[in-house]
């Protein structure tokens, strides 16, 4: 029986958003320096888990194993080396038996719905990066239900998930991670 340890991945707004209304990632959320420690955790994975929308926006140029989240596809499909879920149709452990069938660290970046999903199924951990002082009013939340928490760390807190402390990642940029675990 593969193991699996499921892990997600944000970097957030001040006001816990990963973009702005219309799924665009605004320029001043990025950072290298999270980006670099973001794109190290994808290399341990075996499989990566993204929403359609985070597929067509960050296209997959380092040939990593990606799994796209859709309602749009029959149960679990190959399509052109991308897998692709419907999970109304296909269960997370019938769709891992093919993505990822030999276990192993399995890394989610989202957006919204994916995380909504994999909060309800369980994460083992979740990598929350945060940039003080950048704001998007309106914006697209983490979680669905970030704002009626009280933010993304308490809604995190009420799912069984614990911090650990903190890593500044850019002092300058005021960018910080806080690795959430059960
Ligand atoms: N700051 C960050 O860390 C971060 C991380 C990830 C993404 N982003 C940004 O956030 C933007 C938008 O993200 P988003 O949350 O609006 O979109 P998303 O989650 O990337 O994609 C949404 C789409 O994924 C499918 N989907 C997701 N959950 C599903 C479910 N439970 N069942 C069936 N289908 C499901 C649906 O596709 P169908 O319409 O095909 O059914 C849905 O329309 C991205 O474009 C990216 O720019 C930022």
């Amino acid at each position: 029986m593969p193991r699996y340890e499921i892990h997600g991945h944000a970097i957030v707004s001040e006001d816990d958003c990963i973009a702005e209304p219309d799924g665009a990632m605004p320029p001043a959320l990025r950072n290298d320096a999270d980006w670099r420690r973001f794109q190290h955790e994808l290399d341990k994975a075996a499989l990566q888990v993204v929403g359609r929308f985070s597929h067509e926006t960050f296209p997959n140029r380092a040939g990593r194993r990606r799994m796209v989240v859709s309602s749009q596809v029959d149960g679990v499909e190959l399509r052109n080396d991308v897998w692709w879920w419907n999970p109304g149709e296909a269960s997370l452990g019938e769709a891992l038996k093919k993505a990822a069938p030999d276990g192993g660290l399995i890394a989610v970046p989202g957006g919204r719905r994916v995380n909504d999903l994999f909060l309800s199924l369980g994460f083992d951990a979740f990598h929350l990066a945060r940039h003080a002082g950048v704001r998007i009013p309106g914006g697209i939340p983490v979680f669905s239900r970030a704002w009626a928490a009280g933010s993304a760390e308490r809604l995190l807190a009420s799912h069984g998930l614990h911090p650990t402390p903190p890593v500044i990642l850019d002092p300058e940029a005021s960018v910080s991670v806080t690795v959430w675990v059960r």
